[in-house]
């Protein structure tokens, strides 16, 4: 039994997978400044991390990758600029082993990703359903707050099914799609 990683490098291919310059126009064009973000599938690029520098919107953003060249490419990129460092941090794991514990409250949760990746290998090793992954991150946002999916996804027949789970649960109400990115509010019910 191994950690189910997600052995690749996912350089940014805006064509194929929007989903991450999508929220960045999201961010830009609402001017979301200042808020706690958690960021599902940071990708190689880091784009939102650098984003984040670049228009100085100076959000406090934690990224998840399974990638260790992703990993590796962040430690690079935050030692030669320490300040992308301050507002993006991500890390190495697999969501499906998120620990409540450990999280903070976020203003914004993409779950861009949700069933990508996911099979018998986190099965082996006990990891969270989507459902329950999705559920505990929804417990993490505040009232108000927004939950981002991506309707492009290969998976977003999963996706759909968790946050139309969520909806008929009490835990978000449907806010419409920007883009390629069905947004959902935070209700006040709590998980
Ligand atoms: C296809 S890439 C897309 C990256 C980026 N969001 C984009 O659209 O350019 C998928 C991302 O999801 C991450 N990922 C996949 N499965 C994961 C898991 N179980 N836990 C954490 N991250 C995962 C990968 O490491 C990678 O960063």
């Amino acid at each position: 039994m191994s950690l189910h990683i997600w052995d690749h490098f996912w350089d940014l291919r805006v064509k194929e997978c929007p989903c991450d310059v999508h929220f960045c126009d999201w961010l830009e064009e609402n001017n979301v400044r200042e808020k706690a973000i958690f960021h599902f599938g940071t990708g190689g690029h880091h784009i939102l991390g650098l984003h984040n520098v670049e228009k100085g919107l100076k959000n406090a953003i934690l990224g998840i990758t399974a990638s260790p060249g992703e990993i590796r490419t962040y430690e690079t990129m935050i030692v030669e600029n320490p300040e992308l460092g301050w507002g993006y941090k991500a890390y190495f794991g697999d969501i499906y082993q998120l620990d409540k514990r450990l999280l903070p409250m976020f203003d914004i949760v993409t779950l861009f990703h949700v069933g990508e990746f996911r099979g018998p290998e986190n099965d082996s090793y006990g990891a969270l359903t989507d459902y329950e992954m999705v559920k505990l991150l929804a417990g993490q946002t505040r009232p108000g707050g927004t939950m981002a999916f991506y309707a492009g996804s290969f998976a977003y027949e999963k996706g759909k099914i968790e946050h139309d789970r969520m909806v008929a649960e009490g835990y978000l109400t449907p806010k419409g799609q920007y883009k390629t990115l069905p947004l959902f509010e935070r209700t006040t019910k709590p998980v």
